[in-house]
């Protein structure tokens, strides 16, 4: 319970006692017995490229030197293989705390923010904690709409609305084209982050070249996913210069580690090593695709390295007796979304031990 003789700010006094996700550790302690398959959190199954381990090696020795608080040399990467100016790239604690950023540049108490229904909740929390209007507006087919999306905005008057392309928990995606239409009729006031964490995966018709001339784009990009450095807590953002410099007034600027600093740019260097991870997630979403059609389930379309599968009113029992079983998958927030569930793609072995698990207590939640 909050003591309110404590200073804290009305808008930190209002907020619930929520963390946006329970951690697989905490599902550890709380078991009291380590997790068999950990395919919840959508983090990389298929490790770091040998480049980045070397260069992460290398940055260890030198960790009593504070980091470079500009990220040189990795947003001189960064902006070449953009084709953008270093003024344009933000490096950040992962797209968690460009996030938060964000919000903190635009949002005053009482503004109203929109986003979709049941997408990635961090975003969400952030709205909150700066004591935002979050205005959210339903799925449509398991898509996030953009018609909504934009309608919403003109509606409340928002200067800020956030799109995960493709988006998490669905896994669905719009290509490039659609998305581009859709922040061009945006108002000029309202900035839009395009989320952008699970590109990687994503069919070719996402991808749009970045256009940092128009202020209102803001591109969010992580080293957590496709290169598996989650840990290591490391994305950026491609934006306007003008975004960037804001940024820069009030960002954390040692938050990005030596040693993240240095993963980072050798694994950027390792395409092959990203290609290979790509192809082998590709692989595992098919498997899941081929299970779910083995149990007559649905498997959602992904773009990700996750799969949504439509389980029914039961999803969340199932989660629950998943769990009971030391599997760890997690699952949508709100309806309708929470009809599924969310598995990541895990290594052969650790998908083969969620589909015998899941063969074995499916049946107790659809007879
Ligand atoms: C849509 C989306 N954005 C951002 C993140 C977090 O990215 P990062 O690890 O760079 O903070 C996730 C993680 O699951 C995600 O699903």
């Amino acid at each position: 319970m909050t003591d309110l003789s404590l200073p804290f700010t009305p808008i930190v006094r209002g907020l619930p006692a929520v963390v946006p996700f329970v951690p697989p550790e905490a599902l550890e302690r709380r078991n009291g017995r380590p997790l068999r398959v950990r395919v919840g959190a959508n983090e990389s199954a298929f490790g770091i490229s040998p480049l980045a381990r070397e260069a992460m090696a290398r940055a260890v020795d030198q960790v009593s030197w504070y980091n470079d608080p500009e990220a040189y040399e990795l947003r001189s990467a960064l902006a070449r293989l953009h084709g953008v100016a270093i003024e344009e790239i933000c490096a950040a604690a992962g797209i968690d705390e460009l996030l938060g950023l964000v919000v903190r540049l635009v949002v005053e108490p009482g503004d109203p923010v929109v986003s979709s229904h049941g997408s990635y909740p961090t975003f969400n929390f952030h709205v909150s904690g700066f004591g935002g209007r979050l205005c959210a507006v339903p799925y449509q087919g398991d898509h996030t709409d953009l018609e909504a999306l934009s309608a919403e905005v003109k509606r409340t008057g928002a200067r800020l609305v956030y799109l995960a392309n493709p988006d998490n928990p669905m896994g669905t995606w719009h290509p490039a084209t659609q998305v581009r239409a859709f922040v061009e009729q945006l108002p000029a006031d309202c900035l839009v982050i395009l989320d952008e964490a699970y590109v990687e995966f994503a069919p070719q018709e996402i991808h749009f070249p970045c256009d940092t001339s128009d202020p209102r784009l803001i591109l969010m990009r992580t080293f957590s996913k496709a290169h598996g450095m989650a840990g290591a807590r490391i994305g950026y953002a491609v934006a306007h210069q003008q975004v960037v410099a804001a940024l820069d007034k009030i960002r954390n600027h040692f938050a990005v580690n030596r040693v993240a600093q240095a993963g980072a740019l050798a694994s950027l260097g390792d395409q092959a090593f990203l290609r290979q991870v790509v192809q082998q997630v590709e692989a595992g979403r098919q498997e899941y695709q081929a299970l779910a059609a083995e149990l007559g389930l649905r498997a959602i379309p992904s773009g990700t390295n996750f799969v949504a599968l439509e389980i029914g009113p039961g999803a969340r029992r199932l989660l629950e007796l998943l769990l009971e079983n030391d599997v760890f998958v997690r699952m949508p927030g709100v309806a309708p979304l929470d009809r599924c569930i969310r598995v990541t793609v895990g290594t052969p072995q650790e998908r083969a031990a969620f589909a015998q698990v899941l063969r074995q207590v499916l049946p107790q939640v659809r007879p």
